[in-house]
């Protein structure tokens, strides 16, 4: 059982101007599957030192074994949440934003301009999603199994890659 905590990057919801329904669609996702636990969304303003603070605690004193954000990876100013997580991450995992984006790219151009990143600190990988329920909707289920496998081997769990 892998527990992952979703992480919201939004001024508008951390304010209370706007619900939060990313989170909430990440949260609805893993509860699909028996081997995630899925935190409540905690959301957060656009703000790279909070936010990477914030993933600093997730993993090293809660333990998490994945973090999904959602939001802030788009081209706003107030849009940092990749630098956040390159600010925390000790190794990168590019394969998983890049498959995200070559799989979100046949339903949308618009997904080249998501400049989401995932990579690893300890025992913990951090994923960053897009920011609507839609994108998340479009994207998690393809990652899921995949990021599963990948925390066997971080883990040591399973080095075998035969699936
Ligand atoms: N990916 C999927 N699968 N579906 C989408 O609708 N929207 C894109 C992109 N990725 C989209 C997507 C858009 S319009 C933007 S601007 C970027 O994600 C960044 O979104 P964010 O800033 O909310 O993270």
């Amino acid at each position: 059982m892998y527990k992952a905590a979703i992480l919201v990057a939004s001024d508008s919801s951390s304010e209370g101007r706007r619900s939060d329904l990313s989170g909430a669609a990440i949260r609805d996702i893993l509860l699909k599957y028996e081997n995630f636990t899925a935190s409540d969304p905690v959301i957060l303003p656009d703000d790279r030192p909070v936010l990477a603070a914030k993933m600093r605690q997730l993993a090293d004193e809660e333990a998490f074994d994945l973090i999904l954000t959602t939001g802030g990876t788009g081209f706003s100013k107030r849009d940092v949440t990749p630098e956040a997580t390159l600010d925390v991450v000790e190794r990168r995992a590019p394969g998983i934003a890049e498959a995200m984006r070559q799989l979100s790219l046949q339903i949308t151009p618009r997904a080249m301009l998501s400049r989401a990143e995932a990579g690893i600190r300890g025992d913990t990988l951090i994923v960053n999603l897009p920011g609507s329920p839609k994108a998340v909707q479009e994207t998690l289920d393809y990652i899921l199994p995949s990021v599963e496998h990948g925390l066997d081997i971080l883990q040591g769990r399973d080095a075998d890659c035969a699936r």
